[in-house]
């Protein structure tokens, strides 16, 4: 996994049908999707339940892109042995979910994964300020965690912030929530490189009618990059 600044789009699946995972994250894989963002969600620090590291090691299998793990849980310490196990390229976790953001993120890393810190919407860029260097990846969420298709809530000052921050460091801005054509222009924009998107993806395909996936990916990108043409 090397580093760079060009857009990614990143579907979520828990936008997809949950009882066809293997052929949804293939269908978008052919579709040309970047990255595959897989929610992990505890239903204690979000307010619902998705699945743990046996579903997301069943998923690895299937993807051959990147497989980018958001954790919405807590404690978030125990369980990071074993989503790095599961072949978590990336590993986010929140900055919200317990006091020892710091010491999640190099044990992550100690783990073999990639080290990304998520923020909600109510938490200022200046909470990541001293993890930059230990992170590869800042997620900003643009909607409060827990499920998908909500409405996006606009973080683009929070963006530019965080891009200043990171000047030349290898640190991903990832948005998640609410992506659509229509927001992310202003966040490629700001500084942005990696767009989760899950309705906004998933909307008006299936796996044996795939083609609109292609097509909401490709103007998710077209949007994004003509922001910074
Ligand atoms: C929300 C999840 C997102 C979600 C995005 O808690 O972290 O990844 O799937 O869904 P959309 O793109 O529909 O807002
Ligand atoms: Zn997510």
């Amino acid at each position: 996994m090397s580093f760079d600044r060009k857009i990614k789009i990143a579907p979520s699946i828990l936008s997809a049908d949950f009882a066809d995972f293997g052929r949804e994250i293939r269908a978008v894989e052919d579709q040309g999707a970047d990255w595959v963002h897989v929610d992990v969600m505890d239903g204690h620090f979000v307010p619902n339940i998705t699945f743990g590291p046996p579903a997301v090691a069943a998923f690895r299998k299937h993807v051959s892109t990147v497989m980018d793990v958001h954790l919405m849980i807590a404690p978030v310490d125990p369980y990071i042995d074993a989503f790095a196990k599961a072949g978590a390229d990336i590993i986010t976790a929140h900055v919200e979910a317990g006091p020892h953001i710091h010491r999640t993120l190099q044990a992550i890393r100690g783990a073999g994964a990639r080290a990304g810190v998520a923020l909600n919407p109510g938490t200022p860029a200046e909470a990541v300020e001293h993890l930059l260097d230990l992170a590869d990846l800042v997620c900003v969420m643009t909607v409060n965690p827990g499920f998908g298709g909500q409405k996006f809530i606009d973080m683009t000052d929070k963006v530019r912030r965080l891009r200043a921050m990171i000047g030349d460091r290898p640190v991903h801005i990832e948005i998640d929530g609410g992506v659509d054509p229509t927001t992310a222009p202003r966040l490629a924009e700001a500084g942005a490189d990696v767009l989760v998107a899950g309705s906004a993806v998933f909307r008006g395909g299936s796996v044996s009618n795939s083609a609109p996936y292609g097509e909401n990916i490709r103007a998710i990108r077209a949007a994004a990059e003509a922001a910074l043409a």
